[in-house]
């Protein structure tokens, strides 16, 4: 049996890199799957690919600070598969600069989607979880939530509050079946990654190569699916030894 049979999952960031990927690996698994994503036009062409093969798949373009538009998400999703069983908390924006020449204004724009975004998402997602039987939260944070880095302040301290914030709330909802847990990936081979060097990412990284957006796609499967059923405020890091050093 398919390990997420019949269940209902929104996909934030859903559009491309990581959450592109965790979609086509969950509608494998017998997910139905809502990408959400600000970016209308690869959001639209992954959900009419994924129906072209059979999966019950939509695109709902939402800012995820945008609360109208979450609230919308989750109204369109009630209404095309009459629930919600997992939120993959994914979307995310980058920032790399000086901490001297980063504008106000981009700190909270940083900390704004970073952070911000997933905790309205979260909680939208949790008033479901509690007029139902539960549900499962994953949020994306990042290797540099759990360690520094020079030149990425905002989204640092963002990935940092993400972990803390995975934890805070499954600590409030884990007598009410809400699991809530965070993946932290190192350098994924992504259209995040910008200009930045891949090379020089790869030499910092112990295994010498970037990580591949499907290799996380797996690890949150195991969080959103029954594999995980007695882990939560928990962290699950895939940075090929990053962190290990
Ligand atoms: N790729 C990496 O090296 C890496 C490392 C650690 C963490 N992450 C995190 O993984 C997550 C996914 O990133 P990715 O690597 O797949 O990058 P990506 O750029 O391929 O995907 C991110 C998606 O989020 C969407 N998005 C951005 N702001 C949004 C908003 N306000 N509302 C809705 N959607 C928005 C983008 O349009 C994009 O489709 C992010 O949270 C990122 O911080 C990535």
């Amino acid at each position: 049996m398919a390990k997420l049979d019949g269940q209902v999952a929104i996909i934030t960031g859903g559009a491309s890199g990581i959450g592109a990927e965790t979609a086509k690996l969950f509608v494998q698994e017998g997910a139905k799957v809502v990408l959400v994503d600000m970016d209308e036009a690869k959001g639209n062409a992954l959900a009419s690919e994924l129906s072209s093969q059979g999966a019950d798949a939509i695109f709902v373009t939402a800012d995820v600070l945008n609360e109208v538009q979450v609230n919308d998400v989750f109204s369109k999703t009630i209404s095309e598969f009459g629930k919600v069983d997992i939120l993959f908390n994914n979307a995310g924006i980058g920032a790399v600069k000086p901490s001297e020449q980063l504008d106000f204004s981009e700190w909270r724009k940083t900390v704004g989607v970073d952070l911000d975004g997933v905790f309205l998402v979260a909680q939208k997602a949790i008033k479901q979880f509690l007029q139902a039987d539960g549900g499962v939260i994953v949020n994306t944070a990042s290797m540099y939530g759990l360690v520094g880095s020079p030149g990425s302040a905002a989204y640092n301290a963002a990935k940092g509050g993400v972990i803390n914030l995975t934890r805070s709330l499954a600590l409030e909802y884990a007598e009410r079946n809400i699991r809530v847990n965070a993946l932290c990936p190192g350098f994924i081979d992504t259209p995040i990654l910008g200009e930045t060097d891949r090379q020089m990412l790869s030499d910092s990284t112990p295994m010498k190569r970037l990580g591949k957006p499907e290799e996380m796609a797996k690890a949150v499967l195991f969080l959103a699916s029954e594999d995980s059923s007695y882990m939560t405020g928990n962290t699950l890091t895939l940075d090929g030894g990053y962190t290990a050093q």
